[in-house]
C-alpha cells in the first residue's frame, strides 16, 4: 500500500497534477458494517446526495417496502442536511430506483432470499432484490455508503453483490428478570435492522417475571409481573414492527425449568413445591412444573395456541435449560409416574416433557427450539438447538442431525470485548463438520441476559459489541481483521445513536446522576478508565438479585469502550518499534492518556467523599495514580532504549497484582497494555 501511494504521488508531481487531485481520484475507503459478500469499487468518483434526489420502485411496492424507503429517506435528510422527498411517486427511474421482484412470504421464514445488488452511479443508485428484505437491508447499505466530503455528501461508485452467510442471526433480549418498555425494544429492532440481523428472541417468561398478556391465564401477569408486562396488542405490535424491519420474531416461554413465575399464578402445574412469590434471587432455581399430570399439558396446550395466534414465527422456543427440579426426586407421585413410564432418570423425565410439548407444537405447526438441555435423542431430527454450553456441544448436536444456532460465546454479561465476540465462529475455518453437517448450523444469537440491566443501560451493553458479532453472522468465514473491525464501528455507533439507541448518551446521564452535576468532563475522564466487571463477577461481589438499583458507577461505565481498544493499539505500535521515529505519534498518545486520566484523581477523590453512591470507587481511585506513573515511567523506558531496575519491576508487579483484584464492580481498561509494557522494560 506505502509503495502505491508513493508511487501515486510520483506519477503526481511527474503529471504535474497536484496530491489533492490524485487522493480524490482514489476509490473511496468504505466503512461498511457487515461487510458485503463483493464488494466492487468502480472508478474514481461519486454520486452526490442533493436536492432534487427522487426515487422510484419499479417493481413490487409493498407498504412494507416503501415505509422503509420512506424511512431510508428520512436518515438521509437528518444525515445530509438536504430536504428529501417525504413520498414516492410512480416514475420509471429515479436517482434512487429500488427494483423488487416480490414482497416475500407472508410471514418471513428462515429461507426467505435476504439477498441484494447495489449499484452507484454518477447519476444515482439502483438497489435490485428479490424480496422486499432484501432490499430492506441494501436501504441500510446505501446509508453505510454515505460519506461526508467538502464538496457535500456523496455515495462512492461501487458495485455491491450480498448475500448472508447464516439464515439465523439473532439477538435474544432477556425480559423476564428485568421488564424493557417498548420503545426500548423497538429502538433495538431499529438497530438490528441497521446491522441485518434478522431474529428477535424475545425471553418473555423467568422466575423473576412472566412478561406477556394470557387472556386465558389472565393470572400469569395478573400475579407474575410485578404490573410489568406486554399487553397481547404490544405483542402484536412489536412482531409487526420487526417485520417491517425485515426481522423475524421468535418468543421463549421457558419450561419446565425457570419458571416461577408461572406458579405464583398456577400453584396447580408445581412438581411438589410452591414459590412463595416471583423469584428476586438470582441463578438456578428448584422450582419445576410438573410433567407428569395431564392438567400441565391442557395448560400448555390451552397457553401454546393462544400465543401461536400472536407469534406467527413457524419456530417457537421452550427453554428447557438449568432443571435440576430436585422434587421430580422425591416426590412419591412423580417416582410413580417415572417407574410406570421406564424413565430412568430426571433427564428422561425431561425428554418425555419435550416430546408432549412438541406434539402439541407440531399441531400449531411450529417448530420446537430449546437451549442445550433439549437434546436428546428421544427428540425427532426437527428440533432447533441453542448452544449456550459451548462449540463442542453445537457440533454434536450437528452430528446426529440436529439443526443448531450458536450462542455460547455471545454472551454479552461476560463483558468481554467486541473483538473476543467478532472472532468466534459458529461454523469454524478448521472444524470438524462435514459439509452437509455445517449446514445444519444455522447461525448464531446473541445474548442479552438481563440480571444486571434496565432500561437504562440496556443499549449500552448491547451496541456497538452486537453489530461486531453481527459481521461474523453476515459475512465471509475470513472476514477478520478485528483492528478493521473497530475502525467500521465507530461510525455504525453514531449511527445507531441517530436511530434513538442510548448507548452513548446513557453513560453520561449515569454519571451526571452520581455527579449530581452537569460538569462531568473530569468524571467522564476517569471513568473511560474503568468498565463493568462479567456478571459472575458481579455476583460474587454485590449478591445482586432483582431489586438491587442498578445506578451505581459500574452501571454507568460501558463494556469495551473506544478507547480500551485505542490504547492497546497503540502500545502494540510503541511495543512493536519502541525506539522508531514512527511511534513518535503512539508515544504522545498514550502519555496523554496516562496523564489526564491521573490528574483526575485529586478531584475524584474529592467527589467521592460526598457521593456515597460513588464511594465503593475508593479503593480503584487510589489505585489509579500509580498505575498511571508506572505507564508513563515505562514509556520513557521503553523509547529512551533503557531496562527497568528490579525494584521497578517488582513494584509494578504488585500494583498490578493488586489492581487484578476485585474493587469497585469494575476493572481497569488498560491492564492488558500495561502488563505488556512491563514486561517489555522489565
Ligand atoms: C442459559 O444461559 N441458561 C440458557
Amino acid at each position: 500500500m506505502m509503495i502505491k501511494r508513493s508511487l501515486a504521488a510520483a506519477a503526481a508531481v511527474f503529471a504535474g497534477m497536484s496530491l489533492h487531485t490524485v487522493a480524490a481520484q482514489q476509490p473511496m475507503s468504505l466503512a461498511l458494517l457487515p461487510k458485503p459478500r463483493v464488494v466492487q469499487p468502480s472508478a474514481a468518483g461519486s454520486y452526490t446526495v442533493g436536492s432534487g434526489l427522487t426515487v422510484a420502485l419499479t417493481g413490487a411496492r409493498s407498504p412494507r417496502l416503501q415505509a422503509a424507503v420512506l424511512r431510508t429517506l428520512k436518515r438521509l435528510e437528518d444525515t445530509t442536511g438536504v430536504l428529501m422527498p417525504r413520498a414516492i411517486g410512480d416514475a420509471a427511474s429515479g436517482s434512487i430506483t429500488v427494483r423488487v421482484a416480490s414482497d416475500g412470504q407472508p410471514v418471513q421464514g428462515i429461507d426467505e432470499d435476504e439477498n441484494y445488488q447495489l449499484v452507484v452511479t454518477p447519476t444515482g443508485a439502483t438497489l435490485t432484490a428479490p424480496t422486499t428484505v432484501g432490499a430492506i437491508h441494501g436501504l441500510e447499505t446505501l446509508l453505510q455508503l454515505l460519506q461526508a466530503t467538502p464538496q457535500g455528501y456523496v455515495l462512492p461508485l461501487v458495485s455491491i453483490d450480498d448475500s448472508p452467510r447464516f439464515r439465523w442471526r439473532g439477538l435474544m433480549i432477556d425480559c423476564g428478570r428485568h421488564f424493557e418498555p417498548m420503545d426500548v425494544l423497538k429502538r433495538n429492532l431499529d438497530a438490528m435492522a441497521a446491522v441485518k440481523l434478522n431474529v428477535f428472541h424475545w425471553h418473555l417468561t423467568e422466575d423473576q417475571g412472566f412478561r406477556v398478556e394470557s387472556k386465558l391465564y389472565p393470572k400469569l401477569t395478573q400475579l407474575g409481573s410485578d404490573g410489568l408486562f406486554y399487553t397481547q396488542d404490544d405483542a402484536r405490535e412489536l412482531v409487526r414492527y420487526a417485520r417491517e424491519r425485515g426481522i423475524r420474531v421468535v418468543p421463549e416461554f421457558e419450561m419446565p425449568g425457570h419458571s416461577a413465575a408461572w406458579l405464583v399464578a398456577y400453584p396447580e402445574l408445581n412438581s411438589g413445591t410452591q414459590p412463595a412469590g416471583i423469584r428476586r434471587e438470582f441463578g438456578v432455581s428448584d422450582i419445576a412444573l410438573d410433567p407428569t399430570r395431564e392438567v400441565t399439558y391442557q395448560f400448555i396446550t390451552r397457553f401454546l395456541t393462544e400465543m401461536s395466534g400472536i407469534f406467527p414465527d413457524a419456530y417457537l422456543h421452550i427453554g428447557g435449560d438449568e432443571t435440576p427440579a430436585p422434587d421430580w426426586k422425591k416426590n412419591p407421585r412423580i417416582i410413580a409416574f417415572m417407574q410406570a413410564h421406564n424413565l430412568k432418570d430426571n433427564e428422561s423425565l425431561q425428554a418425555y416433557f419435550n416430546t408432549r410439548v412438541l406434539a402439541i407444537l407440531t399441531k400449531l405447526h411450529r417448530r420446537m427450539v430449546g437451549w442445550d438441555e433439549i437434546f436428546n435423542p428421544a427428540l425427532p431430527k426437527d428440533v432447533v438447538v441453542q448452544s449456550w454450553r459451548g462449540e463442542a456441544s453445537l457440533a454434536k448436536g450437528a452430528q446426529q442431525g440436529y439443526q443448531g444456532v450458536l450462542s455460547a460465546p455471545y454472551y454479552l454479561d461476560g463483558m468481554k470485548p467486541a473483538g473476543v465476540h467478532y472472532l468466534a465462529d459458529p461454523v469454524p475455518a478448521d472444524t470438524k463438520l462435514s459439509p452437509d453437517q455445517q449446514k445444519l448450523i444455522l447461525g448464531g444469537e446473541v445474548c442479552m441476559w438481563a440480571e444486571h440491566l434496565d432500561a437504562r443501560t440496556i443499549d449500552s451493553r448491547i451496541w456497538p459489541r452486537t453489530a461486531a458479532i453481527a459481521e461474523r453472522f453476515w459475512s465471509a468465514q475470513d472476514v477478520r481483521d478485528v483492528d478493521d473491525m473497530y475502525r467500521r464501528l465507530q461510525p455504525v455507533s453514531l449511527e445507531l445513536e441517530s436511530l434513538g439507541l442510548r448507548h452513548l448518551s446513557s453513560e453520561d446521564a449515569g454519571l451526571r446522576s452520581l455527579a449530581e452535576s452537569t460538569e462531568i468532563d473530569t468524571l467522564r475522564t476517569f471513568a473511560r478508565a474503568f468498565e463493568p466487571v462479567s456478571f459472575g463477577e458481579r455476583y460474587q461481589q454485590q449478591h445482586t438479585s432483582q431489586l438491587t438499583p442498578l445506578t451505581g458507577f459500574v452501571d454507568a461505565v460501558v463494556p469495551d469502550p473506544p478507547v480500551k481498544h485505542e490504547v492497546a493499539v497503540l502500545m502494540d505500535t510503541v511495543l512493536a518499534t519502541p525506539t522508531a521515529f514512527d511511534a513518535h505519534d503512539a508515544y504522545a498518545r498514550l502519555r496523554a492518556f496516562f496523564s489526564r486520566t491521573a490528574a483526575t484523581v485529586p478531584a475524584m477523590q474529592a467527589t467521592i467523599r460526598e457521593r456515597p453512591r460513588l464511594q465503593p470507587m475508593e479503593a480503584r481511585t487510589t489505585q489509579l495514580a500509580p498505575l498511571c506513573q508506572l505507564a508513563l515511567q515505562g514509556l520513557d523506558l521503553l523509547q529512551a532504549g533503557k531496562k527497568a531496575t528490579p525494584g521497578w519491576s517488582a513494584n509494578a508487579d504488585t500494583l498490578l497484582i493488586e489492581a487484578k483484584q476485585p474493587s469497585g464492580i469494575v476493572r481497569f481498561t488498560f491492564i492488558e497494555p500495561l502488563t505488556k509494557l512491563v514486561q517489555a522494560v522489565r
